[in-house]
C-alpha cells in the first residue's frame, strides 16, 4: 500500500505484526480480529492501529512481496511463519511504494499485472476487462489503506457538525464526507471507541459507499422496509435513522450470529423501528413472504465477492477462488427472482454491492429485467435529484457506481428497479 503507517514500529510491534500474518496465512482470523485476542486489546489505540495497517499492508501485497524477495509465486505453499518473517521485514523496511522492481520486470508477461498490483489472476483479469485502460489505477486504489469514515446517528444526535464539535473536544479531528450527508472522516488514529459519543450509539463506522447504499433506498416516510441480506445491520441502522424510528423495517439474514449483533446495536443506537428474522434454508417463511408483498422497499445488499472494500479485508482476495465467484454470482440471481417474486406494484427493489465487478453489478440487473418485463429501472437522478446523483453514477446517470480510486470510499454499486403499477 502507498500509504504505510506513520510511526516506526518497534521490534516488539514488528513480532506482533508477523505473528498476526502468520495466523491469517496459516487459515486463522484477519489481523483486526486476532490482535484483540492475542492481547492486543491492552495496546495503545495507535499503536494497535499501525501493528493491524502493518499486517494488512503486507497481507493486500502478498503476491507482490513474494516476487519481489524472489520467492515463488502463490501457487507453491510456504510455510506461514516463513512467509509472515520474510513480508513483514521485506514491507516494514521499504516503508514506501515499491519501486518497479528487476524481479516485477521479469514477471511471466501473463501475470504481470496481477503481481505488480497483488490480485490472484482471475480477479486481475476480472478487473483488466471491466475496466480496460483504468484498471491499473483501480487496482492500486484497492492497495491503499481504507479511511476511518463515521455515520452520525441522527437518532442520538441532531446531525454530523454537531457530532464533529463533540468528538473535536474529545481530541478527534474530523472533515465532513464527500457525497454522504451524514459522513465524517475521521483524521489521525484517535480512540474512538473511548469516547462518550461511542458509548450513546452517536455514531457507527461505516464506509462512506455503505452509507450512500442506504441512502438510496429512499423509504417513504412512515414506509415498510424489507432489509433482505441485513448481516450485522450496517444499513437497517441507517435505515431506522431515515425513517426517525416510524414505519417498519423487517431486517432478515440467514446468519444468526450477525442477525444477534444487528440486535445489540439497534439498542445502542436507539433503533426502535426494526424486527429480525432468521431467514432458514429453502423458502421464506411466511412472516417474510407476505412483509416483502406489501413493503415499499427491499433492499438486496447481497452477498458478494467485497472486490471493492479489499482495502478492509486485504486477506480476502487470497481467500475467493473462481468457484467461490461463481456461486455468489448464482445466489445473487437466485435472491433477484425471488425478490421479485414478491414485489407489490409501485414498489422498489435496491439492489447493492460492496463490488466492483460487472458480473455481481450490472449484468444481474440486465438479466432481471430481460426476464421480468413488470420491472423497470429508476435512475438514480430520480431519486436522489440530478445534482447529487451525477458524481456518483455511472456514466449512463442510471447506477451508483463507487470507485476507490475516484470517490476516495469502497467500490460500490446500487441499482434501483421498480414494479411497474
Ligand atoms: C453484504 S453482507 C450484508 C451487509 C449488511 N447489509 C450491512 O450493511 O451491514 C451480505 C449478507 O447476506 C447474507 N446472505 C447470504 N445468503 C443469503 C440469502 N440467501 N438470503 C439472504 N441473505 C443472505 C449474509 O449472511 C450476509 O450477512
Amino acid at each position: 500500500m502507498s500509504a504505510p503507517p506513520d510511526r516506526t514500529l518497534g521490534p516488539g510491534e514488528l513480532a506482533l505484526a508477523t505473528a498476526a500474518v502468520a495466523a491469517c496465512l496459516g487459515g486463522g482470523p484477519a489481523p483486526r480480529d486476532w490482535l484483540p485476542a492475542q492481547g492486543g486489546a491492552r495496546l495503545p489505540g495507535a499503536v494497535r492501529g499501525a501493528v493491524v495497517a502493518l499486517a494488512n499492508r503486507v497481507l493486500g501485497e502478498r503476491r507482490r512481496l513474494r516476487c519481489r524477495l524472489g520467492l515463488p509465486d502463490l501457487a507453491t505453499p510456504l510455510p506461514p511463519d516463513r512467509e509472515a518473517a520474510a513480508l513483514v521485514r521485506c514491507a516494514a523496511a521499504a516503508r514506501r511504494e515499491f519501486p518497479a522492481d528487476q524481479a516485477l520486470a521479469q514477471a511471466p508477461d501473463e501475470h504481470r499485472f496481477a503481481i505488480e498490483h497483488s490480485l490472484p489472476d482471475w480477479l486481475a483479469a476480472a478487473l483488466q476487462a471491466d475496466f480496460g485502460h483504468e484498471a491499473a489505477a483501480v487496482a492500486a486504489a484497492l492497495l491503499e489503506a481504507p479511511p476511518r469514515t463515521l455515520r452520525t446517528n441522527r437518532l442520538r444526535r441532531s446531525g454530523r457538525s454537531a457530532l464533529a464539535a463533540e468528538l473535536l473536544q474529545a481530541g478527534i479531528a474530523t472533515e465532513p464526507t464527500r457525497f454522504a450527508p451524514d459522513g465524517l472522516l475521521v483524521a489521525g488514529e484517535g480512540d474512538l471507541f473511548a469516547t462518550a459519543a461511542y458509548r450513546d450509539g452517536a455514531f457507527e463506522q461505516q464506509d462512506e459507499a455503505s452509507q450512500l447504499g442506504a441512502w438510496l433506498t429512499a423509504p417513504p416516510p412512515r414506509g415498510a422496509v424489507l432489509d433482505l441480506c441485513a448481516g450485522r445491520g450496517g444499513k437497517t441502522l441507517a435505515l431506522a435513522a431515515l425513517l426517525q424510528n416510524r414505519g417498519e423495517l423487517l431486517a432478515t439474514d440467514p446468519d444468526p450470529r450477525r442477525l444477534e449483533q444487528l440486535r445489540r446495536r439497534a439498542r445502542v443506537a436507539g433503533a426502535t423501528n426494526v424486527r429480525t428474522v432468521l431467514l432458514p434454508d429453502g423458502a421464506w417463511p411466511d412472516l417474510v413472504a407476505d412483509f416483502a408483498r406489501r413493503a415499499d422497499r427491499v433492499l438486496v445488499d447481497a452477498p458478494c465477492t467485497g472486490s471493492g472494500s479489499l482495502r478492509r479485508r486485504p486477506e480476502a482476495r487470497w481467500r475467493l477462488g473462481l468457484e467461490d465467484f461463481a456461486a455468489l454470482l448464482r445466489t445473487q440471481a437466485a435472491l433477484l427472482a425471488e425478490v421479485a417474486g414478491h414485489l407489490r406494484p409501485g414498489a422498489r427493489l435496491v439492489y447493492t454491492t460492496c463490488s466492483l465487478l460487472r458480473a455481481e453489478n450490472q449484468d444481474q440487473i440486465n438479466a432481471l429485467l430481460a426476464n421480468h418485463p413488470e420491472l423497470e429501472l429508476v435512475r438514480l437522478a430520480e431519486v436522489l435529484g440530478g445534482a447529487v446523483a451525477a458524481p456518483i453514477a455511472d456514466a449512463t446517470g442510471t447506477f451508483l457506481s463507487l470507485r476507490p480510486d475516484r470517490h476516495g470510499c469502497d467500490g460500490f454499486f446500487g441499482a434501483i428497479v421498480r414494479r411497474r403499477r
